[in-house]
């Protein structure tokens, strides 16, 4: 039989509740010892190649680099003071994602009140998903919990998939140079959407 055709209004109300795109939530779950290892390893690796291709460092001496960078924010045996690593996980408890949090880099802006955001990693598979943004809203919860009004960031300036979802949380662009984006949040306003 053939299907009566509805009218334009009716077939959109009919579409099914279930096809509506889900808005993920995540939790921010402390790594353990094996996981903030792994994130670290991780880390100085996807920290090097992008300072070759930022033009930076040579790419002979990127990872020795990289490692001293690193880990002079999360040394073997854990964070140093005020760092922290989370394992973001959703609904069901699954892993989708890393993220890095601390004080600004440089002393002389470390304020009690500002966080610097060092890394958001959403799994590789997982991305587009919503998670992204899911996580960041997450460590804006976390931080202003504790206190935080402002959380700071840099995202180097091909990194425009990144730099879409801090564009449109709200976030503002405090710093330019060639290759990186410096950029800010009042964690008094409305938080992400
Ligand atoms: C950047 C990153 C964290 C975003 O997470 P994600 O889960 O992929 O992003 P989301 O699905 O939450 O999307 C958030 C926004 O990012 C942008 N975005 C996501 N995927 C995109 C794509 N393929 N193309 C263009 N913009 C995209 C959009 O603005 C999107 O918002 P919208 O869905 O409302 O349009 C993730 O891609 C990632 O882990 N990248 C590698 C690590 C990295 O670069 N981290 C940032 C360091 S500064």
């Amino acid at each position: 039989m053939i299907p009566t055709p509805l009218s334009p209004e009716r077939n959109f109300a009919s579409v099914p509740l279930s096809l509506a795109v889900a808005v993920p939530t995540v939790r921010l779950i402390p790594v353990s010892r094996s996981e903030y290892d792994a994130f670290v390893k991780e880390q100085i690796h996807e920290f090097a190649d992008q300072k070759v291709r930022a033009g930076h460092w040579r790419a002979e001496e990127a990872a020795e680099l990289s490692r001293h960078a690193v880990e002079s924010f999360l040394p073997k045996g854990g964070p140093s003071e005020s760092h922290r690593v989370y394992r973001a996980v959703d609904e069901s408890n699954r892993g989708v994602g890393w993220i890095w949090v601390g004080p600004p880099p440089v002393r002389l802006l470390n304020l009690p009140t500002r966080r610097w955001l060092y890394q958001i990693t959403v799994d590789a598979h997982l991305r587009g998903k919503g998670y992204g943004r899911a996580m960041l809203a997450a460590t804006e919860q976390l931080v202003s919990r504790e206190g935080a009004r402002e959380i700071y960031l840099n995202v180097f300036r091909w990194n425009l998939i990144a730099r879409a979802l801090y564009d449109s949380a709200g976030y503002e662009v405090v710093h330019e140079s060639e290759t990186e984006t410096g950029m800010r949040k009042a964690l008094n306003q409305e938080v992400t959407r």
